[in-house]
């Protein structure tokens, strides 16, 4: 943690003629930028033909860049194989879950199961890794681009049949213990064998969720060990360090079962693009996005940076750099918005921030799309921004950011049990997270987002929203740790094997909260139930428990239904809270775990890296910091209107 911040760009050499490339380095260094990724879609130039390798040009590309003074992060380019790839293997192309092929013609068309093209992908990383292996000009790599994207994750092809079919043989040993875990004696879905098992699709009505849920965890697998075989060769070629980019807003994987053998977790970071498109539609909060609309969520691309800093190093590889082309609508960013996003994702440790990309490209899928220049070559306003982050980073000497007082923790599987476990389809794993750590932030708190294996030493308050599972191994982890837990709602209520647990909540739960869920309410988001807390008003809407309470409770639905139970040191929430009332528990948990929360002005948000504290401001009126915040003012102005950035050192 806590290296100073540097800047890249994303580059496609192949889009520009050779002439350009050394210009485009020179402006690249004097525009304050050090590392420039290049070459994730590039394939059909490095193997034009079956067998018949050009690296001439990569080669060349490479020097040019390198001897300008650039540090090159080279991508492996198995996200595009070319047609005649494709032509040789045509069983590889993923199928959709209504089985229909995927076509050719955009990119991510392979499935992860397919063998034989993980064999290609394998050739091609190795001929890259013992070329540029060593080659001082590079610096790290990437493998492939955004995994899952365009709901590539999971393939319901022949490929992904046959593999999921032996790894269930290997996750449960007898056919015996894949009935008992699924339920199958359930409408008679019993198997004899492994080889009856297909997939989870096309199914008459809804498939069996421990079915579902299997299939989830085995695309993850599968794409962890896609990406090993990558890894593992890079790794005996070359001592570079080695990232992938995940994305924003994505659940079909386990990026922290893909992290766990890379060096640095990278994402891609679209303000704009998520605020429009949140796959999530029911809770969203219309004036914030009214209020947001060209500067984006002010707590989206926070959660995602401390999501993935708890994976690896964190680099934002691509960072908006001006309007995209891809969400339904794509305005212009507000003045200064990418310099905001910038120091936001500093603020929570990026190493790297990257702009995607450093020319508009005026050809094909992405023509308008921005990027740090015009395609004549002027400069674009993002350019602007650009270097004048780097202009504020030459002159400060960053604190390492440390652990926050308070961790919330994210969980893949209990997301995926959440999606397939239906009873609100209002329901939404991440929105709900987001939720409460937007109410920390508005209380001007700094968050952890951790995995369930994560250690908790150290933290005083932890969060376990929507914790489908919550295994005793865990809750003893957690009631070890000292701190504060805050779980539910949604949380305790089913096995790892995707069913219900024998006792109404998973007992140690139970026994720390005080509460015990017997039946849930599972709402419409418009059909809000009042509640009163601690003399306020407010309103449950999407999901709401009733059970038993042996601890003390605090708040009440009007009819009756509690709010919050307190045990000794672990609380429950009984339903999700509209954002004031959520604002106001966190405030309470935080002053319960021994913190001091501080009510932030609207859409003012801190993040603390050590000693610094860095203040970002996303709302359209002028704001002030509070006072509460002491220490002198090293960027910016205590006065702060939208997009600005302000760092207090303590
Ligand atoms: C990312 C992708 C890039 C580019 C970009 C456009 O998802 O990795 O290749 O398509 O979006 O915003």
């Amino acid at each position: 943690m806590g290296k100073q911040p540097a800047l890249g760009v994303c580059y496609y050499p192949e889009h520009w003629p050779e002439a350009l490339w050394a210009q485009d380095a020179a402006e690249m260094v004097a525009a304050g930028i050090s590392y420039v990724r290049i070459a994730e879609f590039s394939w059909i130039k490095m193997e034009p033909e079956p067998g018949q390798y050009e690296f001439g040009w990569l080669d060349k590309a490479i020097d040019i860049l390198g001897q300008a003074g650039l540090k090159v992060i080279l991508c492996t380019p198995t996200a595009t194989p070319p047609k005649w790839l494709l032509d040789q293997m045509p069983d590889m192309i993923a199928i959709d879950e209504e089985g229909r092929p995927r076509g050719y013609g955009s990119r991510r068309h392979y499935s992860f199961s397919h063998r034989g093209y993980r064999a290609a992908c394998e050739t091609i990383t190795e001929i890259l890794a013992k070329r540029y292996g060593t080659n001082p000009y590079v610096a790290a790599w990437q493998t492939d681009n955004e995994y899952g994207c365009h709901d590539t994750a999971l393939s319901w092809c022949e490929s992904a049949r046959d593999h999921f079919r032996l790894w269930l043989a290997k996750r449960y040993g007898t056919i015996e213990a894949l009935n008992e875990a699924w339920g199958t004696i359930f409408w008679s879905m019993s198997y004899r064998h492994f080889d009856e098992i297909e997939l989870p699709n096309l199914t008459v009505t809804e498939a069996n969720p421990s079915h579902n849920m299997d299939f989830r965890r085995f695309a993850t697998d599968e794409i962890v060990s896609f990406d090993r075989a990558q890894t593992d060769i890079l790794r005996r070629h070359s001592p570079y360090p080695i990232s992938h980019n995940f994305m924003g807003d994505f659940n079909q994987f386990d990026a922290r079962a893909v992290a766990s053998h890379l060096d640095i977790a990278a994402w891609d970071s679209y303000p704009i693009g998520f605020l429009q498109n949140l796959q999530d539609k029911a809770r969203r909060d219309p004036k914030l996005e009214a209020d947001c609309y060209r500067v984006g969520d002010p707590d989206f691309q926070a959660f995602h940076h401390d999501l993935y800093r708890a994976m690896g190093r964190l680099w934002i590889i691509e960072q908006q750099p001006g309007p995209v082309n891809w969400a339904a609508y794509n305005p212009i960013p507000a003045e200064g918005a990418v310099r905001l996003w910038s120091w936001e994702a500093i603020a929570h440790d990026a190493e790297l921030v990257s702009y995607f990309r450093w020319r508009q490209a005026p050809f094909a899928q992405e023509q308008m799309h921005a990027g740090l220049k015009y395609r004549n070559n002027d400069d674009a306003p993002g350019m602007a921004e650009a270097q004048q982050l780097a202009q504020d980073l030459s002159g400060l000497k960053l604190d390492a950011t440390t652990q926050a007082p308070i961790a919330l923790i994210h969980d893949y599987e209990a997301d995926w049990m959440t999606e397939l476990d239906g009873q609100s389809r209002d329901f939404y794993y991440l929105r709900l997270l987001l939720d409460v750590y937007r109410a920390i932030r508005e209380n001007g708190g700094s968050v952890d987002v951790v995995g369930p294996d994560a250690d908790f030493s150290g933290y005083q308050l932890i969060c376990a929203p929507s914790l489908m599972t919550m295994s005793d191994a865990l809750m003893d982890r957690l009631i070890a740790s000292g701190a504060h837990i805050l779980a539910g709602p949604r949380t305790g209520l089913k096995t790892d094997d995707f069913q219900l647990p024998p006792e109404l909540t998973q007992s140690s739960l139970a026994e720390a909260t005080g509460f015990t869920t017997q039946r849930v309410d599972a709402l419409p988001a418009h059909l809000p139930q009042p509640l009163s807390y601690e003399g306020e008003e407010g309103a449950f809407s999407v999901w709401r428990e009733a059970g038993q309470m042996s601890g003390l409770g605090q708040g009440q639905s009007h009819d009756g239904l509690p709010v919050l139970v307190h045990g000794n040191q672990a609380s429950y929430l009984c339903g999700w809270p509209d954002a004031k009332t959520l604002r106001h528990i966190l405030s309470d948990m935080m002053q319960k775990s021994g913190l001091t929360p501080i009510a932030m002005p609207p859409y003012l948000r801190v993040r603390a890296r050590g000693k610094h504290l860095i203040f970002t401001h996303y709302g359209p009126e002028p704001v002030t910091i509070p006072e509460a915040f002491t220490g002198k003012v090293i960027l910016g102005d205590r006065q702060m209107a939208q997009t600005d950035v302000t760092i207090l050192e303590i």
